[in-house]
């Protein structure tokens, strides 16, 4: 498993396997089961698997949630290495986000009940993340834990409303 902490390495490292599946599992780190799961699901399913962590600061609505994010990236990082992973992005917020989040993609809708009510901005910072980090890893098929169910319809609507090239897929979360 190799580390790339800039966009630009990632961009040109997969470039080299066009014509490959390659599958992406963005991640914000602490890493549990069903995180597993949905990376093994991965590597049976592609040539290469791409692994994200990055905690997304702009989807965290108040910032003692940000704070009290847990954040073990060593251990991740161990876990990781048991797995049949290619690559590692570990961007960090001026790698993502060099217009500092001036662009933004808002969904209308469905964002904006059930969590979207208390979590004002919750979703624009997630879809905007999640079309950066697909534009960057440009995965034939990218996968998320289906217990963030209102989060995976947004993604599911964000890929096939915007036209973006990938299968969005995932598999039971399973926590400890
Ligand atoms: O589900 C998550 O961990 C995050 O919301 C995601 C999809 C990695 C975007 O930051």
């Amino acid at each position: 498993m190799k580390i790339i902490k800039s966009t630009k390495e990632l961009k040109n490292t997969l470039r080299k396997f066009r014509g490959k599946q390659i599958g992406f599992v963005p991640t914000m780190g602490a890493l549990h089961k069903g995180h597993i799961s949905l990376i093994e699901k991965s590597a049976s399913e592609n040539d290469i698997t791409v692994v994200s962590i990055f905690v997304n600061a702009t989807q965290f609505n108040n910032a003692e949630d940000l704070e009290k994010y847990p954040t073990q990236l060593n251990s991740d990082i161990k876990v990781l290495e048991n797995q049949e992973i290619d690559y590692l992005f570990l961007p960090n917020f001026d790698e993502l986000y060099p217009d500092n989040y001036k662009y933004k993609i808002e969904e209308t809708e469905l964002s904006k009940i059930l969590c979207g009510v208390s979590r004002n901005g919750h979703f624009t910072g997630v879809l905007t993340v999640v079309m950066k980090l697909l534009n960057i890893v440009n995965p034939s098929k990218a996968y998320f834990g289906e217990k963030d169910y209102q989060q995976l319809l947004t993604i599911r609507r964000l890929v096939s409303d915007l036209d973006i090239p990938v299968r969005i897929l995932t598999a039971p979360i399973m926590r400890e």
